[in-house]
């Protein structure tokens, strides 16, 4: 799926209903006949009572007036009336078949459609950049994976199945009005337009509020979901109480606005009811006046009360598709930015270079953009144009080299831009031209925005600072697989990179071992031994190209240099970046780059730069034992 723009809300909705059409418009078909087979009845009934019982010349439409003479017509069903019993009977079981295959259909086709919807949404998300991701809070993605899907779901499925069937009746029902009686059926008919006009006009307002009541929904989602991850934070600095309020006020406003809506919705409904009641009753007054008079038979006038009645249900669920409709544009539009940011791709002629070569960094500047606080979850795309993103500077023009299989070390306050730096190298952050980023970064003098991502990720391990375990066994997470392939996993190779990475000492004192389930689920692990475990996890796949970022930073001393020196040993060949605060981590390293502020202040071994004043001596006498 590459690139996929979709220009317009209704190539979007195609696109998602690829497999589950077939069933809607089977759906569709017994809709029809349902509406059709609903219609018959009050014809036939009124025949029964005018020609049969009344012995008045009145018809049939043609083609069961046909069926009615080749059975004997009127004189037959007179001693035959429960011939009558039986077609009114068989009509309406046939409307009941119709009706089930209208629901297994439109259920079929409903299934398909959400499973779709968001398989193509999930597929989409993870393959979105880093840095989309970074821009979009995750409770709001997650609302427009689950409560827009809901109500587009409901829209197509619901709705939009039915609109044929509410058509069919409200044609037939004014075609049948008219030809039995046109002056009442103009009565009848008189209060429709109304109806539909009142819907529209209330379209626009109830549209605007579901708009303001989904974007506060996403923004409670967002808070509450932010809160449960940051909750050991929460908790430890005591702001239960302001989280609380500030998310009761959220609350608050949302259940506001919800009121607000409801209010506009009863007011709609209510006042709908006033007018479709005034229709019946106007009916009835002047049908009662011509029957008495004598210009409508009685059979006539129980058939279109029928038709009258069935009218209403229609007109009335007419509105509701046009109100629905509303909210499913709008939660059409926020699943359509999502589905309109492009995924990360490679281009064509994308390499896959040699990677134990040189690492350069070629006056490489990056720029991040500057978060809007409130409202950054954009409903229309186009707010998010590049030109109107403000930029905040972080790295400015960063030039090294990092020789093959050497071991360089990266040291920078908070803030300077070191993992930045990383991220760049792995591509999960790219050199955007346009946005203010310039320069460029080669391995083996290939420029990586040349390299296919995967082959350059795979080949590059990154410990991240904060590194992140999936719910499941150590061993699992060690090697990265997942309960099906656990047969795969080598125990032998596990056991040795999590001894190199000084975890196993730990493992051995789990009763589980190995087998001990960690991650959101399971056993919490300590920081340190997180991190062990991303080391593990990255000496199992031996890339030629190592970067820890801070990863040494939650481990003892002694630790740190057990772990370093056991990497010394297996890394001959490996390209090695080493992020620390700690001199004494990367003191020993080929290479060391100070970065200050996002730009390299001093380079050079150890000797260099710490004999000469800077940043490197400062940090240095700092860090030495009193
Ligand atoms: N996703 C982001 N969006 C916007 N700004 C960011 C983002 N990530 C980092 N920054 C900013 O970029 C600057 C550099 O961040 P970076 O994470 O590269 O620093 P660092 O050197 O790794 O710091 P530390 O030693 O604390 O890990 C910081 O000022 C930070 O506020
Ligand atoms: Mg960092």
């Amino acid at each position: 799926m590459e690139g996929k723009r979709f220009k317009r809300q209704s190539s979007l909705i195609f696109y998602f209903l690829k497999g589950s059409k077939r069933f809607f418009v089977a759906s569709m078909l017994f809709g029809a006949f349902v509406a059709i087979l609903d219609l018959v009845n009050p014809r036939i009934i009124a025949y029964t009572v005018d020609a049969v019982i009344g012995e008045e010349e009145v018809g049939l439409p043609v083609f069961l007036q046909k069926l009615a003479d080749t059975a004997g017509g009127a004189a037959y069903f007179r001693t035959h009336l429960h011939v009558i019993a039986f077609v009114i009977a068989g009509v309406a079981l046939l409307a009941v078949l119709c009706r089930y295959a209208f629901r297994m259909f439109n259920a079929r086709g409903e299934e398909k459609l959400v499973r779709n919807m968001r398989d193509t949404l999930y597929d989409h998300i993870i393959h979105l950049p880093v840095s989309w991701h970074n821009e979009n809070q995750t409770g709001d993605i997650i609302q427009r994976c689950t409560s827009d899907v809901d109500t587009v779901r409901r829209f197509l499925a619901e709705q939009l199945t039915n609109l044929v069937r509410v058509v069919i009746l409200i044609v037939l029902s004014i075609v049948f009005m008219l030809s039995i009686n046109p002056r009442l059926a103009m009565i009848a008919i008189s209060l429709v337009p109304v109806i539909i006009l009142y819907s529209l006009f209330f379209h626009n307002s109830i549209g605007k509020s579901f708009q303001k009541v989904d974007d506060m929904e996403g923004r409670l989602s967002a808070m509450a979901q932010e809160n449960l991850t940051g909750v050991r934070v929460v908790r430890a600095f005591g702001r239960e109480s302001y989280e609380r309020e500030r998310f009761g006020k959220a609350n608050e406003k949302y259940v506001g606005m919800w009121v607000k809506l409801m209010q506009l919705l009863s007011i709609f409904w209510a006042t709908g009811d006033l007018v479709s009641g005034a229709q019946v009753m106007l009916v009835i007054a002047f049908g009662v006046t011509f029957c008495v008079k004598g210009s409508l038979t009685t059979g006539e006038l129980i058939a279109f009360i029928s038709y009258n009645a069935m009218l209403t249900w229609p007109v009335r669920s007419l509105g509701r598709v046009i109100s629905e409709m509303s909210k499913a544009g709008i939660s059409i539009e926020r699943i359509r930015y999502i589905m309109n940011s492009e995924e990360e791709k490679n281009p064509e002629n994308a390499v896959e270079t040699d990677m134990a070569g040189d690492i350069a960094f070629e006056h490489v500047s990056f720029s991040y953009p500057l978060k809007e606080a409130e409202g950054s979850n954009g409903v229309e795309p186009e707010d998010k144009g590049a030109d109107s993103e403000k930029l905040v500077r972080v790295l400015d023009d960063v030039t090294f080299k990092i020789p093959a299989g050497e071991t360089v070390g990266i040291l920078g306050g908070t803030g300077s831009g070191k993992s930045t730096l990383m991220q760049l190298l792995d591509r999960l952050l790219e050199i955007d031209e346009e946005k203010g980023c310039g320069g460029r970064i080669t391995i083996g003098d290939t420029d990586i925005k040349n390299v296919n991502r995967k082959y350059l990720r795979e080949h590059i391990g990154m410990v991240l600072q904060e590194p992140y375990l999936f719910s499941g066994t150590i061993a699992e997470n060690i090697a990265i697989t997942d309960g099906d392939e656990k047969k795969d996993i080598d125990m032998e190779n596990v056991k040795a990179a999590a001894k190199v990475a000084a975890l196993d000492e730990a493992i051995e004192k789990f009763t589980k071992g190995y087998e001990t389930y960690v991650g959101e689920r399971g056993v919490t692990l300590s920081g340190g031994q997180k991190q062990r475990t991303a080391i593990a996890q990255m000496l199992l796949r031996k890339p030629p190209i190592m970067i820890f970022d801070d990863s040494l930073s939650a481990v003892d001393a002694e630790t740190d240099a057990k772990i370093r020196s056991a990497l010394k040993e297996k890394s001959k060949d490996t390209t090695t970046i080493l992020i620390a605060h700690r001199i004494s981590t990367l003191m020993h390293a080929d290479k060391i780059i100070v970065l200050d502020h996002g730009r390299v202040v001093q380079q050079g071994t150890h000797d260099e730069p710490i004999a000469r004043d800077g940043l490197y001596r400062r940090i240095f006498e700092l860090q030495q034992p009193a």
